[in-house]
C-alpha cells in the first residue's frame, strides 16, 4: 500500500489540468466519494493494527497533499481566467460616446456677450424675482401702464405682505440695480431670463431670454448708440448688413427707437421670414430717460446714456431659421443635436 501511495503522490505532483473540466476529473479521481483516497481508507480498515500505526499517518498525509494540490491547481486556473479577462486587445477601436451640444440660445448669448466684451462692456446679472420698483417704477412706467396688468406680469403672492413681487418681465430691471449700486461710468450687458403671462404658441412663450445693454457716461450721445449697435450687427450677421432705426416708445428711454436689420435670410429681397419687407426688427433702444437716471441717484445734468434690449430667441430664430419658439424648451435631442458647433 505504501508503494501505491507513493506512486499516486508522484502522479498528483505531475498533474497539470489545462481547464476546469480536467481539474474536475482530477478531483473526482482522487478526492471524489468513489475516488482513490476513499478507496484507500476502505482498504485501511482491514490492515493489521501494527500496519495501521504507520499507514494511518501516510494515508492522512496523502489526503492532505491531494487536497492542497487541488486547491493550488484551482487557484492557478482561476487567476489564469481572470488575467485572460483583463487581457483585452488594446488595439481594438474604442466605443464611441455621444457628445452633448450647446443649446442654440446659449450659443447666441455667448456670441452677443463676446461682441460687447470686445467693446469693453462688462457682464452683469440680476434677480429673476423682482419688485415693482426695479421692474417698473424706477424705469419710469406710469402707475396705470398696461404692462403692469396681470395679463403680462406674473405676480407672486407673498405672506410677508409685500404685494408687488413679480417675475421680471424684462432685463431692464438689471440696469436699475446696476445704477443704484454703483457710480458712472457704466458700460454693461445683462443677459437673462424673463417671464410674461402669455399663452404658449409658436410665436409667444411664458418665458424667454433677453440681453440688456447700458452705457452711461458724460457726453454719451445718440450717435454713440447708433455706431455701437451698427458695429454689433456687422459682427453678428456679417459685414454689409444694413440697419435702420425707427422712432418708437419705451417709458425708460427718450428718444426711443427700434432697430431693424436687412433680412438675414433673403438679404433684403423679401421672403416670408421678413414678411416680404426686406427688414427684420431685432431690438429696442434709446437714450436713458433723465427720470430713470435720477431715480437711480445719478445726476442727469452731468451724465447721459443709452440703453438697448434684445430677445435672444428672436436673434437665434433669424440665425438658424427656427419658426417655433416651443422648440427651445422642449429638449428634443433631435432638435438640439443640430447645433453641434465648435465649443466656444
Ligand atoms: N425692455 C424692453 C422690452 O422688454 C426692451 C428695451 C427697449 C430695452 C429699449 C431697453 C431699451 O434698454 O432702451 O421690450
Amino acid at each position: 500500500m505504501q508503494d501505491t501511495i507513493n506512486q499516486y503522490i508522484a502522479e498528483i505532483n505531475a498533474a497539470s489540468p489545462a481547464n476546469a473540466d480536467e481539474l474536475e476529473t482530477f478531483r473526482i479521481k482522487y478526492l471524489g466519494t468513489k475516488g482513490i483516497i476513499k478507496d484507500l481508507f476502505e482498504q485501511f480498515k482491514s490492515v493489521s493494527a501494527e500496519e495501521k500505526r504507520v499507514l494511518g499517518k501516510v494515508l492522512n498525509e496523502f489526503k492532505q497533499t491531494a487536497e492542497a494540490k487541488f486547491n493550488q491547481l484551482k487557484e492557478t486556473l482561476d487567476s489564469g481566467l481572470k488575467t485572460q479577462d483583463s487581457n483585452q486587445d488594446l488595439t481594438l477601436p474604442g466605443d464611441g460616446f455621444a457628445l452633448g451640444s450647446r443649446h442654440p440660445l446659449s450659443l447666441t448669448r455667448i456670441e452677443i456677450v463676446d461682441i460687447f466684451k470686445r467693446l469693453g462692456f462688462v457682464v452683469a446679472e440680476g434677480p429673476e424675482i423682482e419688485d415693482d420698483w426695479h421692474n417698473f417704477s424706477a424705469l419710469n412706467f406710469p402707475e396705470e401702464h398696461p404692462a403692469r396688468d396681470m395679463q403680462d406680469t406674473f405676480f407672486i403672492k407673498k405672506n410677508s405682505g409685500q404685494d408687488d413681487i413679480a417675475l421680471r418681465t424684462h432685463t431692464s430691471s438689471v440696469q436699475v440695480r446696476m445704477m443704484e449700486n454703483g457710480k458712472p461710468p457704466f458700460r454693461a450687458i445683462m443677459p437673462g431670463r424673463v417671464y410674461r403671462n402669455e399663452a404658449i404658441s409658436a410665436r409667444a412663450h411664458c418665458f424667454f431670454h433677453q440681453v440688456e445693454g447700458l452705457y452711461v457716461d458724460e457726453n454719451v450721445s445718440f450717435a454713440d448708440l447708433k455706431q455701437t449697435l451698427y458695429h454689433f450687427v456687422q459682427e453678428l450677421y456679417g459685414e454689409g448688413t444694413k440697419v435702420r432705426f425707427r422712432p418708437s416708445y419705451f417709458p425708460f428711454t427718450e428718444p426711443s427707437a427700434e432697430m431693424d436689420v436687412s433680412c438675414t435670410i433673403c438679404g433684403g429681397s423679401g421672403c416670408n421670414m421678413c414678411k416680404y419687407s426686406g427688414w427684420v426688427e431685432i431690438l429696442g433702444c434709446g437714450m436713458v430717460d433723465p427720470n430713470v437716471l435720477e431715480n437711480c441717484g445719478i445726476d442727469s445734468k452731468k451724465y447721459t446714456g443709452f440703453a438697448f434690449g434684445m430677445g435672444i430667441e428672436r436673434i437665434t430664430n433669424l440665425k438658424y431659421v427656427i419658426r417655433d419658439l416651443r422648440l427651445f424648451s422642449e429638449n428634443d435631442v433631435r432638435f438640439l443635436q443640430q447645433f453641434k458647433t465648435e465649443i466656444i
